[in-house]
């Protein structure tokens, strides 16, 4: 494989024998929509610029809920980086490798996909834990810490809120979401063994009827040389 060790639940292994997440169900009907709605950021594009002034030269990126490709993998893709985009929905990762065929995705959940331990400089978290519990939002991070290489940096960002599991309207659709506060965020970070280099708070209203303003936290992290 092109990027480590990407392994069991992607593409081709279907649903099998699993209850379909609902994070695939819900992204399958948002589709481009959540790119027109969330994809010109301004907090998002910063953090990209941030992720690809650190990353070497031809650098191994993974975005972690890849979503339509843009403008994170795409952005990544242009500054002449190599990308594997891990996404449970399969309409997304059927839209990102139209939208940014230079890359590559692979539909899996990433709960159960497996990587080799320091095999990318560079990983990026973008709003892709909400439908997950805390607890597998804190061991996923771990795995993606122990994926990055030392000294390589990973960018997370999310909606920071005290709630487990509360109904909210997402683009006019139900939901389910799963967050912690600003400083639990940065916790689970820690804990995770990466270093928060700076963080950003913003206030985004997606472009979408009926949507109001939502606070996002962003990230900068990086895996300490010593490893963890
Ligand atoms: C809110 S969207 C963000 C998309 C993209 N990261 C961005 O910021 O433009 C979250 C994405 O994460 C994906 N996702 C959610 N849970 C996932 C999981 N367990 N495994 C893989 N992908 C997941 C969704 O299908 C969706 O495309």
């Amino acid at each position: 494989m092109g990027h480590g060790d990407v392994g069991h639940g992607d593409v081709g292994h279907g649903d099998v024998g699993h209850q379909r997440p609902p994070a695939a169900a819900l992204f399958d009907a948002l589709g481009a929509d959540y790119e027109k709605a969330f994809g010109r950021a301004p907090a998002h594009l910063s953090a990209l610029e941030w992720l690809i002034e650190r990353l070497p030269l031809a650098a191994r990126t993974l975005d972690v809920g890849s979503g339509t490709g843009r403008p994170t993998a795409a952005a990544l893709v242009a500054a002449g980086h190599s990308v594997l985009g891990l996404d449970v929905s399969p309409v997304m990762v059927e839209l990102a490798a139209r939208q940014v065929p230079e890359a590559e995705f692979r539909r899996g959940d990433v709960r159960e996909l497996s990587f080799e331990a320091g095999s990318f400089d560079g990983v990026c978290v973008f709003f892709s834990l909400l439908q997950m519990t805390r607890a597998e939002q804190s061991t996923l991070t771990r795995r993606l810490a122990l994926a990055l290489r030392p000294g390589g940096h990973l960018v997370l960002a999310t909606v920071p809120a005290d709630v487990e599991d509360v109904e909210v309207v997402f683009l006019g659709r139900p939901v389910r979401a799963t967050s912690f506060a600003e400083e639990d965020v940065v916790g689970m970070v820690e804990a995770a063994g990466l270093t928060v280099l700076s963080r950003h708070n913003a206030t985004f209203t997606p472009d979408h009827p009926g949507a109001g303003p939502e606070p996002h936290l962003f990230l900068y992290c990086r895996r300490d040389e010593a490893g963890l």
